[in-house]
């Protein structure tokens, strides 16, 4: 099949084409850079706006996977707020109109979203799944400032929904965590954060972290091409998600670290100053359970972190 990737230069990205380009895929990049991606992956140039000689990639393609995005590992200033929320939008809503004029559109458009739109989970007795949950945006006692990015998600998901495919399946993917054993992932940074003694319980360390391993996301991508039944919002994260403590202290485990210290929530926004990015990624309670791909049939390869930590930390450790 031939896949195009809007965004496909970053980590997920990189998960994901190299997994593809192996299977025998054809795999075409969009990105705003020049890159020079593995062998076996074409890439174009596009700004992420606005339609250009990019849009014949999508035409005739078999499926567009847009993972294009401003990072949201970053200090969220207003102006790093307004980067994270149009360039999701607008990428989405470009990526529709390429879609919407090709002669032969693809037969399916997974676009990335994320978990983060749903509520904070403390408020809520259980996990959040695509028919039950609820997503966020008016929880009491949480920064006002974490709606942004539950308003970012849903403009993201309805940009998707409003273009007017008649004949292209629609996904949006609400992904949790990607654990991946590559440098700059969220696993490096947790790995990172463990260094600098903040490894242990983050605020009580209550809040539960969603996550899926990498591998999960190649695998549950490839089942959601297949299944022609299945469209709408999709949550991509494993069955297993687990308070932030429990999670934490499995990695360490795995690491071979001693217990660490816990920290407090002003420790907390410290340590994500160190790192240039922000506390509502360590502090926002996440608890999204993967109902739709269960219901269809989809078996995780990682379904437990201390299955899937282990795996990662020797990757890592194969790594260096
Ligand atoms: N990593 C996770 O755990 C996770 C979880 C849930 C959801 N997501 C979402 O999944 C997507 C991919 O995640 P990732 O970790 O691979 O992110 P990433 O490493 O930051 O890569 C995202 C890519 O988006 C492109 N991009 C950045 N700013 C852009 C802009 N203004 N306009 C157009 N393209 C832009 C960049 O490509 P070029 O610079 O090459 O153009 C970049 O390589 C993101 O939207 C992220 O929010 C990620």
């Amino acid at each position: 099949m031939r896949f195009v990737i809007p965004g496909g230069t970053g980590h997920v990205g990189g998960v994901l084409r190299r997994a593809l380009v192996e299977a025998g895929h054809d795999v075409v990049v969009l990105s705003r850079r020049p890159e020079t991606l593995e062998a076996g992956v074409r890439h174009a140039v596009w700004d992420g706006r606005t339609l250009g000689p990019w849009a014949a990639e999508v035409d005739g393609a078999d499926v567009v996977v847009n993972l294009a995005g401003r990072s949201v590992s970053c200090r969220y200033t207003d102006a790093n707020l307004r980067q994270m929320m149009d360039s999701r939008v607008e990428s989405t809503r470009v990526v529709g109109e390429a879609i919407a004029r090709a002669e032969h559109p693809p037969a399916v458009w997974l676009q990335m979203s994320t978990a983060t739109i749903y509520a904070d989970a403390r408020h809520h007795g259980r996990a959040h799944d695509e028919a039950t949950g609820v997503l966020g945006g008016d929880e009491p006692d949480v920064p006002l400032y974490w709606e942004y990015s539950v308003r970012i998600a849903r403009r993201w998901e309805a940009a998707q929904a409003e273009a007017d495919l008649p004949r292209t399946r629609r996904v949006a993917l609400r992904t949790a965590m990607v654990m991946s054993p590559d440098r700059g992932s969220v696993l490096d940074y947790l790995l990172r954060l463990a260094r600098l003694g903040l490894g242990g319980p983050v605020a009580g360390g209550a809040q539960h972290v969603s996550w899926i391993h990498g591998d999960d996301v190649v695998r549950a991508v490839l089942f959601l091409v297949e299944r022609d039944d299945l469209a709408g919002p999709v949550n991509l994260a494993a069955p297993d998600p687990l308070p932030q403590r429990d999670l934490m202290r499995t990695l360490r485990r795995a690491w071979g670290r001693r217990p660490a210290l816990p920290a407090t929530r002003r420790m907390a926004g410290l340590g994500a100053f160190v790192l240039r990015s922000d506390p509502e990624l360590l502090l926002k309670s996440r608890r999204v359970v993967p109902g739709r791909l269960l219901d269809a049939g989809f078996t995780f390869d990682h379904p437990t972190w201390d299955d899937a930590a282990a795996d990662l930390v020797a990757a890592v450790r194969a790594r260096r």
